[in-house]
């Protein structure tokens, strides 16, 4: 939805008012060609009647990285970049992340609507009634290498699932629908955790479904290491992470959720359109990144060496991690929030010291003309690694994390595509520049 205007809703419907017309004048033909506009934008399709012969395709529109194509139209998240907002189905970021739990905000994103305390209750009891995964995941786990990437685990095992469960494939049925989704967001920690375990070497616990999402995930992932947190502290870790699931629970038209939608708009499974939009968020341009942030503090090492790195990344032969947005041309909404809850974390875990040295880089990149010059500042990832790894996560789980809160998105997408009447298979267009027909030269001639 980014800047496109909020559409005018007539009886719960969107109202087709007419907006007026964009012409359109063709200089190659002096063909004028008037296109209707809607939510301030023009079907591409429209293009296609511009020709300059009868006989060509028609004109396309040519939008690598798609920075200004919009590929749906969506009731879920808003957000305005240039001004740093950010809404789940209306509701500020700030004020989710302030008095709800992170499966309210998933009720939210799913069904449109905050829950009552007896529909909450319901709906946590279905999510813990799912907290155990289908039986096989331990045996699948098993065939991984012990230092397998937890996220290419993750990505399999939630593949896996596909054929665990065949009646995913039912997708025209909504009841079956809303069964894979508590399946998947039931066991997706207690999966999440025993791909940790399992690169530990460790035993698979079950989950306790008398605990809150996020503490179950964590009791689940540290039970009988160093790591389990006591009551004191397992409270504030697990409402930390409940509120940084929150913040990662959507972000519109993402490259993961985008990945969702182009995958499962061939009509394939919920388990399968996850496993690609996981697979998406791998990436460290994506929700690789604050696993990258944590590498590149390591490497800068003191915030004496802080100048020399700047250099590198001005002279273009670096990125700063954590830095930037596609979206965000002003301060990330959700890393104002993320860095307060660093603040709570280290009340009860010892203060990571990479917070000073990320603080700094901070401080000296939004001083900067090349940072100013280009609207860059801290994304959602500059501060979550140093939370996580102050909590004891290693720095593989980071994007596992990350999955865990934005599959409540992924989801909540999938559903509102498969129940969109402007639903088709994704097939973007390319512009073909290769040579033109050639013919094959028998192998000893060439
Ligand atoms: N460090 C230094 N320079 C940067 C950075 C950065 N982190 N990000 C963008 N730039 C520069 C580019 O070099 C480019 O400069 P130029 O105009 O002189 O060529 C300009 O800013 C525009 O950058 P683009 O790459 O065109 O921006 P795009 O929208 O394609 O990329 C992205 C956005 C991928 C997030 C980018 O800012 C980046 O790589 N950031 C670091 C990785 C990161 O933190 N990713 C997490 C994103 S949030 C998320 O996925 C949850």
């Amino acid at each position: 939805m980014l800047g496109i205007r909020t559409p005018v809703l007539v009886g719960g419907e969107e109202a087709d008012l007419d907006e007026g017309k964009l012409t359109i004048t063709d200089s190659r033909t002096g063909e004028k060609y008037s296109l209707p506009i809607k939510n301030s934008s023009v079907r591409a399709i429209e293009l296609r009647q511009i020709r300059e012969d009868p006989d060509e395709f028609g004109m396309l529109s040519y939008d690598p990285g798609y920075t200004n194509t919009a590929s749906c139209t969506s009731r879920i998240t808003f957000i305005d970049g240039d001004r740093g907002i950010l809404r789940y189905r209306g509701f500020p970021i700030e004020d989710l992340a302030q008095s709800c739990t992170f499966t309210e905000v998933a009720f939210l994103l799913l069904n449109g609507n905050l829950p009552l305390q007896n529909e909450l209750e319901a709906w946590n009891r279905e999510l813990a009634g799912h907290s155990h995964p289908h039986e096989k995941v331990r045996q699948l786990l098993d065939g991984f290498l012990p230092d397998a990437h937890p996220m290419g685990v993750l990505v399999s095992a939630v593949a896996a699932l596909s054929t665990y469960y065949p009646d995913a494939k039912q997708i025209g049925c909504a009841s079956t629908r809303r069964l894979q989704q508590v399946r998947l967001l039931g066991q997706l920690p207690t999966i999440a955790a025993y791909v940790y375990r399992k690169s530990r070497g460790r035993s698979y616990p079950d989950p306790d479904p008398e605990l809150s999402y996020s503490e179950n995930f964590i009791r689940t992932l540290w039970s009988g290491t160093r790591h389990e947190p006591g009551p004191r502290a397992a409270t504030v870790l697990a409402r930390a992470l409940d509120r940084l699931f929150i913040l990662h629970a959507d972000h519109e038209q993402n490259c993961s959720t985008s990945a969702m939608r182009q995958v499962s708009s061939s009509n394939a499974d919920p388990y399968v359109s996850v496993a690609s939009a996981a697979a998406a968020l791998y990436g460290p341009l994506h929700g690789g990144a604050n696993e990258a942030v944590l590498g590149m503090l390591d490497e800068i090492g003191s915030i004496s060496a802080i100048p020399a790195f700047m250099r590198q990344v001005k002279a273009g032969e670096r990125r700063l991690m954590g830095f930037g947005h596609r979206v965000y041309k002003n301060y990330d909404p959700r890393a104002r929030i993320v860095r307060s809850i660093a603040d709570e974390v280290f009340e009860v875990t010892e203060r990571n010291p990479r917070i000073d040295l990320a603080m700094e880089l901070e401080r000296i990149a939004l001083e900067d003309e090349y940072f100013i010059k280009r609207r860059l500042y801290p994304n959602v990832d500059f501060y979550s690694g140093i939370i996580y790894q102050a909590m004891g996560f290693s720095r593989d789980m980071f994007t596992v994390l990350f999955a865990l809160g934005r599959a409540a998105g992924w989801l909540s997408h999938w559903e509102e595509f498969m129940r969109d009447s402007e639903k088709r298979i994704a097939r973007p267009r390319q512009i073909y520049l290769g040579p033109d027909r050639t013919d094959v030269v028998p192998m000893g001639d060439r």
